[in-house]
């Protein structure tokens, strides 16, 4: 991913060579027929272009399988999310297995989105990333994929970036070195995740208490909200909406994002890995994605006792039961 922490003269220069790019015949092994802007879009270039400067090769091993780490690399719709320190938004042009076009803006680039391209070359172990406008017009980041026996994978990326003085090579390569380490870094968290609840799935689901789980006196737990309670595998979260206390669940039902971490407005939660939004109450995704939360169990407190108790019960026996709900 693309984005870059230049000075003044490096952008005029990578201008000035932007624009002789652009009439330079595409490289690739193939071209398509979409968009038209007479660059080289659409073209998976056969190597990576020799006379574009590297300014860095980063390497590093992920702690995640290759079929995570392509399922990653065409997951277009987390960078402003996932990477939000690095990316502000992305509009999605193209998408597909052959990888992805969208507008990007970064949050280090205050002269609008670039137009990036994503694609893969599978069989070879690889994919590249071009800047085909906007700032770092003909800029290419080539990353390789090597699968380390089943569960990890080594990276390789070179940074062939266009315009960059010899004196400041070095600084812009740690720049971009810097950069990606925190991008993969954020990538592997999600990798392994992932991996972790994906290898669950077919495992007998978690009996579900036939009693009310106890969590204490709620005046103890108010100044703990929001709290997250393991029960067997699954773990839930306990929000304060409105002075409701609702629960719900901290794995996200679009690509089990962690839903633990997800900010509420109201009665709305937002994922971190995607954005996507869900009412609480109702468990609806409210970006029409035909998704919905997992069911969580109800918040109630025992009138007698003043005790808070997380019940598994459907929610028309907790609208039944809704005298004994969390008062406030
Ligand atoms: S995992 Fe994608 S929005 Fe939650
Ligand atoms: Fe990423």
């Amino acid at each position: 991913m693309n984005a870059k922490i230049t000075s003044g003269s490096h952008l005029r220069l990578e201008r000035e060579l932007a624009h002789k790019r652009v009439r330079e015949e595409p490289r690739g092994l193939r071209a398509e027929t979409s968009g038209g802007s007479g660059l080289y879009r659409g073209v998976m270039p056969s190597d990576p272009d020799r006379g574009t400067p590297c300014v860095a090769v980063y390497e590093r091993r992920v702690a995640a399988s290759l079929e995570r780490v392509w399922e990653n690399v065409l997951d277009w719709e987390h960078l402003p999310w996932l990477h939000s320190d690095s990316f502000e938004s992305i509009e999605s042009l193209d998408a597909g297995d052959w990888g992805w076009r969208a507008r990007v803006t970064s949050t280090q680039r205050s002269r609008g989105a670039s137009l990036l391209e994503l694609r893969v070359d599978r069989p070879r172990g690889r994919y590249v990333v071009a800047t085909l406008e906007g700032a770092g017009t003909g800029d290419e980041i080539w990353t390789g994929l090597t699968p380390v026996e089943v569960d990890h994978t080594d990276i390789r990326v070179e940074f062939m970036i266009s315009g960059v003085p010899a004196e400041s090579v070095a600084e812009i390569g740690a720049a971009y070195t810097r950069l990606y380490t925190q991008l993969w870094d954020e990538d592997e968290a999600m990798m392994q995740r992932r991996e972790a609840l994906l290898s669950r799935r077919g495992e007998a689901p978690t009996r579900l208490p036939a009693d009310p789980v106890d969590l204490g006196p709620r005046g103890e737990l108010r100044s703990k909200l929001p709290l997250e309670v393991a029960i067997g595998d699954e773990t839930y979260r306990v929000v304060e909406v409105d002075g409701e206390w609702i629960a719900h669940s901290t794995v996200c039902p679009h690509a089990l994002g962690t839903l633990g971490e997800g900010e509420v407005d109201g009665a709305v939660i937002r994922c971190p890995w995607h954005g996507y939004r869900f009412d609480l109450r109702t468990g609806r995704c409210l970006d029409a994605r035909g998704l919905r939360l997992a069911k969580a169990p109800i918040v109630v407190e025992d009138a007698e006792s003043g005790r808070v108790l997380l019940a598994f019960e459907s929610r028309e026996e907790a609208r039944r039961n809704e005298k004994h709900r969390s008062p406030e």
